[in-house]
């Protein structure tokens, strides 16, 4: 017979209490990484944050970016610059205010002139006539003796109205044709327009000349 007093506690099932396996137990169980406690909120949420704001940054560029053209917004851009932008001007409105500030102290404002010094332009063949003639009696001036609707006048000339160096008037093509077109359409005429390009032809065959003739221009057609 044996007595259990010689064997090994270790071996006998009494040895191992119910407290000491549990306490074991849990001396181990304390020792694995506690996943909850580890669990950081931070980065999670630092992850949600700046994907937020990168989709957001995505949308308003997507809206707002304007392809990243320089023309959307440049606060040094010269809006006349821009060929877009340049409004056309009815040459019948630009016409009738380069006369007013021009012509109707000799023309008068129901373009008949004056007796005997300026002659009309309403009705006038110089006018409803030849364009050639016309633009060249405005760009270069006129002197001595023509004869408009039956009358001659040679008291006083017509001035220059294209650019002469350091004197005259220095209108540019445009302004020229808009008069011109303005004139031809105004008191009872009933003439066409005058482009730009043909003022800018004559100004550039004719160069910088002294003042026509009317036998000079009777020769043109
Ligand atoms: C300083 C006065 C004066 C001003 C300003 C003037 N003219 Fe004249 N214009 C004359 C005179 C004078 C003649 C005739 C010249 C001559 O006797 O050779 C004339 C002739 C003309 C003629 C040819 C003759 C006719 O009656 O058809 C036309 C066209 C004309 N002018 C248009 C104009 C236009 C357009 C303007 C404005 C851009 C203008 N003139 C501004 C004095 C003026």
């Amino acid at each position: 017979m044996s007595t259990s007093s010689n064997q090994d506690p270790r071996l006998t099932q009494s040895a191992a209490s119910d407290t000491s396996l549990l306490a074991a137990h849990e001396k181990a169980a304390g020792k694995q990484a506690d996943e909850k406690g580890n669990y950081k909120l931070l980065p999670l949420a630092l992850l949600f944050g700046f994907s937020g704001l990168i989709f957001w940054a995505g949308t308003y560029l997507n809206r707002f970016s304007g392809q990243f053209s320089g023309k959307i917004f440049d606060e040094n851009s010269h809006p006349s610059t821009g060929a877009e932008v340049v409004a056309k001007i009815d040459p019948i409105v630009l016409g009738k205010k380069q006369y007013a500030a021009a012509c109707i102290a000799c023309h008068q404002a129901d373009g008949k002139g004056l007796t005997g010094v300026n002659p009309p332009l309403a009705g006038s063949e110089w006018v409803n006539g030849s364009e050639e003639r016309l633009v060249r009696i405005v760009l270069h001036g006129l002197k001595g003796p023509i004869k408009v609707l039956g009358v001659e006048y040679s008291a006083a000339a017509m001035p220059v109205f294209g650019k002469v160096a350091g004197s005259g008037y220095s209108w540019s093509d445009e302004k020229i044709a808009a008069v011109l077109t303005y004139v031809r359409q105004e008191w009872g005429n009933k003439s066409g327009p005058i482009s730009t390009e043909l003022v800018t032809a004559v100004r550039t065959k004719e160069g910088d000349r002294k003042e026509w003739s009317a036998e000079e221009l009777l020769k043109i057609q």
